[in-house]
């Protein structure tokens, strides 16, 4: 059981618009993680206040291709849910803001902060953070052409000589943008770099709309670090929700105030086991299903004893059965 010594503002909830993101602890968009299978094992955990879609191409959502939109499909009672798209054509991303209003889109988020180079060489993700000109206009169009909220999400900057997210967090705020994400590290940075959150604090200081902290927050210390040092209104988690799904009613119970008790190993293995089970049922082939199921489940043997083995006999499976059966095994051993 752990506790902490909290201060209960830091999980007030804060809103986009009139959507209450309650708690504001926010999944991130994750491409190949965060589909609706991943989603609904997040929610079955709970403590999140907002999930997020994967990206998805503007181009494909506005000739209604069937990848794009099985990509932005939700579940009926998954609310609020923000679908996040990416593209550089103003005009091709406000059509495909439109398809997605037209699904039901809770929020609509587009994508500043890509630094993959398929999505950077056509100008869009991290790589319209050096044109914010260009980038606004992408912003002005959408907004005309949705009524539902608009967010944005990006990172501090392209690299260590332009780092404006402030500026142009500004920019779109005035451009209508109703909320901004800002990743801490740069596009040249990738997934290292040192951590510098000083920028989500000026973009804080500096806007009226709700700014949510990202980057390497993985459990309610790095919460409450990010919250203390940055005064951001939410927090977004990525990386660490696929290594620890209950990693949000971890920081939603410590930052309330209340003790917490981590899941058992009985516990997780329902979890992991209904999740396999899901995954089965959503990816028909299970060529495409296993590689998804590698891909995650492998996560989740962190903090478990001999859990290692866990993760090598899974890259070695198959077949999902097989799969299902190292994890039978496992956890029997852990009763
Ligand atoms: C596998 C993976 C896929 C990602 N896909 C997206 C994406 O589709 N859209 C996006 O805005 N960010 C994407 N990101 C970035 C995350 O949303 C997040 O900004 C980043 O991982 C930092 O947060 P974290 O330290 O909590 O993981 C992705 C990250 C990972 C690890």
């Amino acid at each position: 059981m752990t506790s902490l010594r909290t201060n209960s503002s830091w999980i007030e909830p804060y809103f986009i618009r009139d959507i209450c993101i309650d708690p504001p602890l926010v999944l991130a968009p994750m491409e190949g993680v965060t589909n609706k299978t991943f989603r609904r094992l997040i929610r079955s955990i709970g403590g999140q206040g907002l999930t997020y879609t994967e990206f998805v191409a503007s181009k494909a959502l506005k000739d209604r291709g069937k990848k794009a939109l099985a990509m932005a499909e939700f579940d009926s009672d998954e609310r609020p849910i923000a679908i996040q798209i990416y593209g550089n054509d103003p005009q091709i991303m406000a059509q495909a803001a439109e398809v997605v209003e037209d699904l039901g889109a809770s929020i609509i988020d587009i994508n500043m902060g890509c630094p993959s180079k398929k999505v950077c060489a056509n100008s869009g993700g991290s790589a319209l953070m050096k044109d914010p000109l260009h980038a606004v206009a992408i912003v002005r169009a959408v907004r005309a052409a949705i009524s539902v909220p608009l967010t944005v999400k990006m990172r501090s900057g392209f690299d260590h000589t332009q780092r404006n997210a402030p500026e142009l967090s500004y920019m779109c705020q005035e451009e209508g943008a109703e909320g901004i994400t800002i990743h801490w590290r740069t596009r040249e940075d990738r997934y290292g770099g040192q951590r510098a959150i000083d920028k989500i604090t000026e973009t804080k200081s500096k806007l009226s709309i709700p700014v949510i902290a990202n980057g390497d927050i993985i459990d309610a210390e790095s919460a409450i670090q990010m919250y203390k040092e940055t005064g951001c209104d939410g927090i977004m988690i990525g990386r660490g929700a696929i290594r620890n799904p209950w990693v949000f009613q971890e920081i939603k119970t410590l930052l309330s105030g209340r003790q917490y008790t981590p899941p058992n190993p009985q516990e997780r293995r329902i979890i992991l086991e209904r999740f396999i089970e899901r995954y089965r049922e959503d990816f028909r082939y299970e060529k495409h299903s296993i590689g998804k199921i590698k891909q995650i489940a492998k996560y989740f043997y962190s903090g478990l004893p001999n859990g290692e083995d866990l993760r090598r006999s899974i890259l070695r499976s198959k077949t999902v059965d097989e799969i299902e059966s190292h994890i039978q095994d496992f956890f029997g051993s852990h009763t």
